[in-house]
């Protein structure tokens, strides 16, 4: 029951973290190309607080339960399929980065864009491309290691 409960955590979180990650990417292109049209800091800065907020939570949820279903199934170092390895040590620093540079990004950006900015010299466009580069390098990082889990690896 604890390995099920687990497994469905672990999936879940995934499903958030990553679909998270792909619709805000697309937000943020879509939201950076209207930018002369209107302000876009409140929503960039709504979007930093979801990440740090909930997306962390996520990673956080993944790699929890993760490291749980490593010691309920009772693989050892030996026993490890390749992708199980992949899975724990590619998945697991991916987790990890993304939960520090996206804190980080995120607490940087915000510092800057609470000072009041002159609409024409704005900032909002350089960190919107930042962070939506940083989000899809971890989209990208995840679905490698999705591949590598799907594919079990050997
Ligand atoms: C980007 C990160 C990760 C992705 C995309 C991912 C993906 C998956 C998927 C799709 C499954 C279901 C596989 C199946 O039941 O056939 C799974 C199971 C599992 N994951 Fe992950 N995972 C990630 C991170 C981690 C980490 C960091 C750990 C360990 C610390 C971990 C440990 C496990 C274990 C032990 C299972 C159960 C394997 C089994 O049924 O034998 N995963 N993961």
């Amino acid at each position: 029951m604890e390995t099920e409960l687990l497994l469905f955590l672990h999936l879940l979180g995934l499903s958030f973290w990553i679909g998270s990650m792909v619709l805000l990417v697309i937000l943020l292109l879509a939201v950076r190309r209207n930018l002369t049209s209107w302000n876009g800091t409140p929503l960039f800065l709504w979007i930093t607080r979801l990440v740090t907020r909930f997306l962390n939570v996520a990673a956080l949820v993944v790699l929890v339960s993760g490291g749980g279903l490593i010691q309920m199934l009772g693989y050892t170092q030996a026993s490890k399929p390749l992708w199980i390895k992949l899975m724990e040590q590619g998945g697991g620093l991916t987790l990890l980065l993304f939960i520090v540079v996206m804190t980080w990004f995120g607490n940087r950006a915000r510092k800057q864009l609470r000072a009041p900015q002159d609409p024409a010299r704005s900032d909002v466009p350089k960190w919107m491309t930042r962070y939506s580069t940083a989000l899809s390098l971890f989209a990208t990082l995840a679905v490698l290691v999705l591949m590598v889990v799907s594919f079990r690896v050997s």
